[in-house]
């Protein structure tokens, strides 16, 4: 897609993208700080998936993905539409009618064809609603749909769903459509189990805000599971489609908190697994030190980072939980699992949840 929303460099200022499609200036600090002890993990997962604003720019994760969903190699985009789709038969009986159908992070159009287009047939919803951070993913998905269901409402949502709450449903029900393990992103602290993740427990407390005016509103989510074989999940992140994505993150800090002197080629991308958080890692390791100014384009706070060479970042997560901790994880942040399934070669685990 060629349609860049600044023509040339120099016009591009992140105050015009906005405050969700922007890097967090804090969640940089968070990432970044001097103090290991501080640091959050896995706060910049969410700028993997963001595509190029004018012509050379270096910010093209959403690029790297439309291709890496495509690869045989890709588990969860290759694996998953045939668990979505059995599953959806599975909950048909207890999803009622009159139904929202929020998809929360569509994804490319080759996703949405795969894994939503399949459940819409079988659920057959209402009104569909994609949430993306990505403009050009909640467009394509708005295009799909009205294509291929002209008797289905569809509103396009451009949202950070970690920050804002779902609108409320103008149907009777909700039925939140949660896939691609995308909840794996979230954050987390580097000594706290899976189950007492607070960015987890608020993340999916969130997606309960607004159900008050539902009769009922149902998850439907799946996760990538804890393998056995580590190296199996460290794999995943091998191929240069991949890499593209993570490495895209420095290139979007360079950009949008308009910090001159970073140099983002200065770092070794590396997957490592962390038992403890139960995630793979995506780790930065700085070959050099380097010292830069970064600004906050909304507060015009301005601070300075300090990298030192050698020292390991984690700017990325992708959290796979076992099939029990996930259950878990559901019950505490208020919803209330009602069934669960597994794919035959137990990759992933699909859960259905109501607020309870
Ligand atoms: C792993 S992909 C999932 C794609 C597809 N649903 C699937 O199952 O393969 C994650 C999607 O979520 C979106 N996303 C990630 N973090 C987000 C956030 N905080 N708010 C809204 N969308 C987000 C990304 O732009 C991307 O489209």
């Amino acid at each position: 897609m060629n349609n860049f929303r600044f023509a040339k460099p120099e016009d591009f200022k992140p105050y015009k993208l906005g405050k969700s499609l922007c890097m967090d200036f804090d969640a940089v600090c968070n990432a970044f700080a001097e103090d290991p002890n501080k640091r959050i993990n896995g706060t910049l997962s969410g700028y993997i998936y963001d595509m190029p604003q004018f012509p050379d720019d270096h910010v093209k994760g959403g690029v790297h993905y439309a291709r890496y969903v495509r690869l045989p190699t890709s588990l969860i985009p290759q694996k998953q539409p045939p668990l979505l789709a059995a599953f959806a038969e599975t909950i048909q009986a207890t999803i009622p009618q009159e139904t929202s159908f929020f998809d929360l992070g569509p994804g490319p159009e080759w996703s949405v064809q795969q894994n939503t287009v399949p459940a819409l047939k079988i659920l057959q919803p209402d009104v569909y609603i994609p949430v993306d951070i990505e403009p050009d993913f909640t467009k394509e998905a708005c295009h799909v749909i009205n294509n291929q269901f002209p008797n289905i409402k569809v509103t396009n949502l451009v949202s950070n769903f970690h920050a804002e709450a779902l609108p409320a449903a103008t149907t009777a029900n909700a039925l939140v459509w949660y896939p691609g393990s995308t909840l794996g992103n979230l954050p987390s602290k580097p000594t706290t189990n899976f189950i007492d993740n607070a960015y987890v427990i608020k993340h999916l407390t969130l997606l309960r805000q607004g159900a008050k005016e539902e009769k009922a509103r149902y998850l439907v989510l799946l996760m990538d599971r804890k393998k056995d074989n580590v190296q199996s999940m460290l794999d995943l992140y091998a191929s240069d489609t991949a890499k593209g994505c993570f490495l895209s993150i420095l290139f979007k800090l360079k950009r949008d908190l308009q910090a001159q002197n970073f140099d983002p080629y200065a770092f070794i991308y590396e997957p490592c697994w962390n038992e403890q958080t139960s995630a793979v890692e995506h780790t930065f390791t700085a070959t050099a030190s380097q010292s830069f100014k970064i600004y906050n384009g909304f507060t015009y706070d301005a601070t300075t980072i300090k990298i030192l060479a050698d020292e390991r970042y984690v700017l990325a997560n992708s959290i796979k939980p076992s099939l029990d901790d996930m259950q878990t994880m559901l019950t505490r942040s208020g919803w209330e699992p009602l069934q669960f399934a597994e794919d035959v070669d137990r990759q992933f685990h699909i859960h259905l949840a109501q607020v309870g």
